[in-house]
């Protein structure tokens, strides 16, 4: 297959010092890159900055914004089998970037958000993917319910939830414990090193894959 994973967190600037950002090292999403190469499929990766290596035999693609990864999948998504949106996208992005640094003034500061590009919900029906279509969900409250929502609302095949309220997996760790929501059924798997659950989950979309391609 020639699958396209998104990873890594994204960068929306405040002034040319400044930016928003989150918690996402990439790991998860390097993790699947690499799992997919290893399997003897076609990777591209799409990554926010990380202070990660590149897998091996894996074509890179960097960005920063979530412009960026929007314009980055808008126009791979159409040569590819399967994608998997493992990045944790910034939703909003300050109205305004100061051309300047930002000047100490009063006691309080207000930036005013705007939304980002919905990247995962663009993919079914702006960009017309109809390959296998896999996203994440990183939540910290009714985990199934959301991810159930996420599934149905942008199209996927599958939804890797986790819960990033957990310590010591998720956001920046090494390990994760996932939950693998399909449209009718639910799987638990239990917490692992990233490494060892992104084969698991290779496996997983590959079989997603061969039912699409058989129907
Ligand atoms: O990078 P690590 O440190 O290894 O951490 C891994 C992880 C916690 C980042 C990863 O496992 C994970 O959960 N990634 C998704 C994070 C996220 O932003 O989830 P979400 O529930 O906010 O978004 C749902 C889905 O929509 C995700 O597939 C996300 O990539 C995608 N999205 C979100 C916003 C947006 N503007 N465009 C998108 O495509």
């Amino acid at each position: 297959m020639r699958v396209l994973v998104t990873a890594g967190p994204t960068r929306e600037a405040l002034d040319p010092v400044r930016y928003l950002t989150n918690r996402s090292s990439g790991k998860m999403g390097y993790a699947m890159a690499d799992a997919f190469a290893r399997a003897g499929h076609a990777v591209l990766l799409v990554s926010g900055p990380t202070q990660l290596d590149i897998p091996e035999g894996v074509d890179f693609l960097p960005i920063e914004t979530a412009e960026e990864m929007f314009d980055a999948v808008k126009r791979y998504i159409g040569k590819m089998d399967a994608a998997v949106f493992a990045a944790a996208v910034a939703d909003y992005r300050p109205a305004v970037v100061s051309d300047q640094k930002i000047k100490k003034t009063g006691e309080t500061l207000t930036l005013e958000l705007v939304r980002t590009p919905d990247i995962l919900g663009s993919v079914r029906g702006d960009f017309g993917f109809t390959g296998t279509l896999v996203g994440f969900a990183a939540e910290t409250q009714n985990l199934q319910q959301n991810a159930r929502e996420k599934l149905r609302k942008k199209g996927c095949d599958l939804v890797i939830a986790n819960d990033v309220s957990k310590p010591g997996i998720g956001f920046d760790s090494d390990r994760n414990e996932v939950l693998l929501v399909f449209p009718e059924h639910v799987e638990a798997l239990p917490e692992d090193e990233k490494h060892h659950l992104a084969p698991r989950l290779v496996r997983e979309i590959e079989r997603l894959a061969a039912e699409r391609a058989s129907n």
